[in-house]
């Protein structure tokens, strides 16, 4: 079955249940398998996000990397948190940023509203990941850029990625992404650069830049 086929389970309930403990079990995840591909999406929006770039966190949950960007300077005016669970977004309420009920696979802005869209382990809960891409191009404005760091289908590294993946397949948490299937996905866009940035572990970064000017782009070309 190919990552289109499958169509996997709405995981909102799953996540509105787990709200007051997430940060708890996602801290673990990010220190044992995750914390280089996020370190990864971090650093390229760092790099490439004009200071008074629109930027939309899609599936943001409790809006712990927003809370950092905000720490950091970035204008709040100019963040958006988007996530399907009424209880994550609750936990977003000390963030003066617009919080936006809704789903990857209909987002509720128009058409070219945001610089930067970041997407950061919540690809991987999409019911639908080929509308969740496009709608994430709709809204990205031409030029902009898309950074997502998923659970990937990658070898494990050692043990502690086999129990760490293991523990969130039977937690039913998300799934591994193909990372060849998410680039298909994204080319498929029309997208001019995309750059899977490399990683060990069960893990990617993916960065992709919506076309603009044909040929231009601020990531580097493939080798
Ligand atoms: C593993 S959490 C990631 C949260 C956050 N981005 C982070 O890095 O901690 C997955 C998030 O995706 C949200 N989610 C579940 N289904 C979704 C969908 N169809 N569209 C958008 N977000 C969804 C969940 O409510 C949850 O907040």
């Amino acid at each position: 079955m190919t990552l289109v086929d499958y169509k996997p389970p709405d995981l909102v309930p799953l996540y509105d249940r787990l709200a007051s403990s997430y940060d708890r079990l996602h801290r673990r995840w990010l220190r044992h398998a995750g914390g280089e591909a996020q370190a990864a999406l971090e650093a390229a929006v760092r790099a490439f996000a004009a200071p008074d770039a629109r930027l939309l966190d899609a599936g943001c949950g409790t809006g712990a990397f927003a809370r950092r960007l905000v720490a950091e300077g970035f204008a709040p005016n100019r963040l958006t948190l988007l996530d399907p669970s009424e209880a994550m977004l609750q936990r977003c309420t000390d963030i003066p940023s617009d919080k936006v009920l809704g789903r990857l696979e209909a987002m509720p802005f128009e058409d070219h509203t945001f610089d930067v869209l970041t997407c950061a382990w919540a690809l991987e809960t999409s019911t639908d990941l080929t509308l969740a891409i496009a709608e994430m191009f709709r809204v990205l404005r031409p030029g902009g850029l898309l950074c997502l760091a998923f659970c990937a289908d990658q070898p494990p590294r050692g043990v502690m990625d086999w129990i760490i993946s293991r523990t969130l397949q039977l937690r039913g948490t998300g799934r591994f992404l193909s990372v060849r299937g998410v680039t298909a996905l994204i080319e498929a866009q029309g997208s001019s650069r995309v750059v899977s940035v490399p990683l060990t572990g069960p893990v990617a970064t993916v960065i992709a830049q919506r076309a603009q000017v044909e040929g231009y782009s601020v990531l580097p070309a493939r080798p």
